[in-house]
């Protein structure tokens, strides 16, 4: 894989992925989103990649937003099908991405920035970062599932708030909302990624894709989630990892989790 965008770096297990555009504060022009989709499906598609980090580089942003600079002209035409190709290619993929994601937010996260982050799994944020979904001060709406995520994860009510202000918050704010689970020093903040990834990485990896489903089925339309889940147990039951789990607990050792 060759990228102009962005970084990749695995170690142990683990792929972290960087979006490196710093001077344009990392920014998600076309190229970066194509970049970081293709990304995103080939790492999945390594078994060996069991968690997937998602950061930005520099201190300064995690991502500042699409590029304002690639749509400032736009049609109506031309604006969704900004919007729904980069739903498609990207964000859907990523919230719906078998291997695990989280997002760790080291600076600003606005606009389609917050929207990435949003899609990944769960977030988490050095203490200097900024997150907030400034559209409509650029007379346009969040396109990349924000207004649909953002409700989702705080609620109704501040949603409309935070998106209808266009304002900024600070980390502090996002986790008192349930934006972000965890703060950090900056320093800190990709070492507890790892550690959060490590965590994740003792469990079945089958197992944490068949819980991202269900998860993710209770927000699909004409979905009943419970239904989802049902299907999903009973799968579990047939698969080499769930036999290693059981045998494991009742020999009193710890499971070691083929992965099938
Ligand atoms: N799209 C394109 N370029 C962007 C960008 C974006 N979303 N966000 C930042 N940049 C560029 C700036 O144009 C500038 O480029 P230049 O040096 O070639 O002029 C560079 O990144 C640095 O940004 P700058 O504005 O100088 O940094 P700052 O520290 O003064 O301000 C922000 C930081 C994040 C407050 C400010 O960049 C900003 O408001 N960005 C847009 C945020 C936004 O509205 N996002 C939603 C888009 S839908």
């Amino acid at each position: 894989m060759k990228f102009n965008n962005i970084l990749i770096e695995k170690s142990a297990g683990i792929a972290q992925i960087t979006i490196n555009r710093p001077q344009k504060l990392n920014a998600l022009n076309k190229e970066t989103i194509q970049e970081l989709s293709e990304a995103f499906q080939v790492l999945e598609e390594e078994t060996k990649i069991k968690v997937i980090i998602l950061t930005g580089s520099g201190d300064k942003a995690f991502v500042a937003g699409a590029d304002i600079s690639e749509f400032a002209d736009f049609s109506v035409n031309e604006g969704g099908k900004l919007a729904k190709l980069g739903q498609e290619m990207l964000f859907n993929l990523v919230e719906n991405l078998a291997t695990p994601v989280i997002a760790a937010v080291n600076g600003f996260a606005l606009g389609g920035g917050l929207e990435l982050a949003m899609a990944c799994h769960f977030r988490i944020a050095s203490d200097n970062a900024k997150m907030g979904l400034p559209e409509v001060s650029l007379g346009v709406i969040p396109g990349y599932g924000g207004t649909q995520r953002l409700p989702q994860l705080i609620g109704k009510g501040k949603a409309m708030e935070l998106i209808m202000t266009a304002a900024m918050i600070s980390a502090d704010e996002a986790k008192t909302y349930g934006l972000v689970n965890y703060v950090t020093t900056q320093e800190e903040l990709l070492p507890l990624a790892e550690k959060l990834a490590s965590r994740i990485m003792r469990n079945s990896s089958v197992a944490i894709s068949a819980a991202i489903r269900a998860i993710n089925a209770n927000f699909e339309d004409g979905v009943n989630g419970f239904d989802i889940e049902i299907e999903e147990f009973g799968e579990c039951f047939g698969t080499k990892d769930f036999t290693e789990g059981t045998t494991a607990f009742l020999e009193k050792r710890k499971p070691d989790f083929p992965g099938i």
